[in-house]
């Protein structure tokens, strides 16, 4: 009889905004062999495509063609990172024809072999409600704001640190509230606070939940 493939194993990694997701997922996909996808990187490719041609992210068939239009080759822009995108994208990502179009390039992602890591805000809930494991990141939005102050300082983008507290709370405020797949955890993801904890911490606790995951199987 031939040998059938092990599933895909896909991990999805949940949380708002500077909550360590991204370092999260992509030490993941390193330690077991997996591929990476930033979805975060999908809306903000769509506000960008958005923005370049003058369309407002609030309209949402402009957006919604925008999404459709995005390409693997867009999620490499370094201009994905700017603060004002991010803004743009929390408001695409509203629209429940935006998160329509870009499902399909999410699921087709983590269905290959030998399987995925992805970030994001609704992975665990609505794009894989299969994985195998999934995970929650939280902290408090002072400590996100100063870890995206870090991160801006550190491509040397001066800002003002009550500003950037501001905007987190406005992307969480606008990321939880929405009525297409708000940002909220999945009843079975393993939480982890990293408020007090550095990236090897969590890190070590996600592996430990993983690997107790996949010898259970
Ligand atoms: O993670 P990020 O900052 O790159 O995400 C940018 C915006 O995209 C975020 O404010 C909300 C949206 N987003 C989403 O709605 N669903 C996802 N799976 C990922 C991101």
């Amino acid at each position: 009889m031939p040998r059938s493939e092990p599933a895909p194993l896909v991990i999805a990694v949940d949380g708002p905004a500077a909550a360590g997701k991204g370092t999260l997922a992509r030490r993941l996909a390193a330690h077991y062999g997996l591929r990476h996808l930033d979805t975060g990187a999908l809306y903000r490719a769509t506000a960008l495509r958005l923005l370049r041609a003058n369309g407002d992210p609030a309209h949402e068939a402009a957006a919604e063609a925008a999404a459709r239009n995005v390409t693997a080759a867009d999620l490499d822009d370094p201009a994905l990172r700017e603060e004002e995108v991010g803004q743009a994208a929390s408001v695409v990502a509203t629209h429940g024809a935006v998160r329509v179009a870009l499902l399909d390039y999410q699921r087709t992602f983590a269905a290959e072999p030998p399987g995925a890591v992805l970030d994001g805000r609704d992975i665990g809930t609505v794009v894989c409600p299969e994985a195998q494991v999934k995970f929650y990141l939280e902290a408090t939005a002072e400590v996100r704001a100063e870890r995206r102050l870090c991160e801006l300082r550190s491509r040397g983008v001066e800002s003002i640190e009550s500003s950037v507290l501001e905007e987190i709370i406005a992307r969480d405020v606008r990321d939880s509230r929405r009525s297409a797949a708000p940002l909220k955890p999945a009843a079975d993801a393993s939480r982890i606070d990293t408020t007090a904890l550095g990236p090897d911490e969590v890190f070590e606790q996600a592996v430990a939940t993983v690997d107790s995951r996949l010898s259970s199987t």
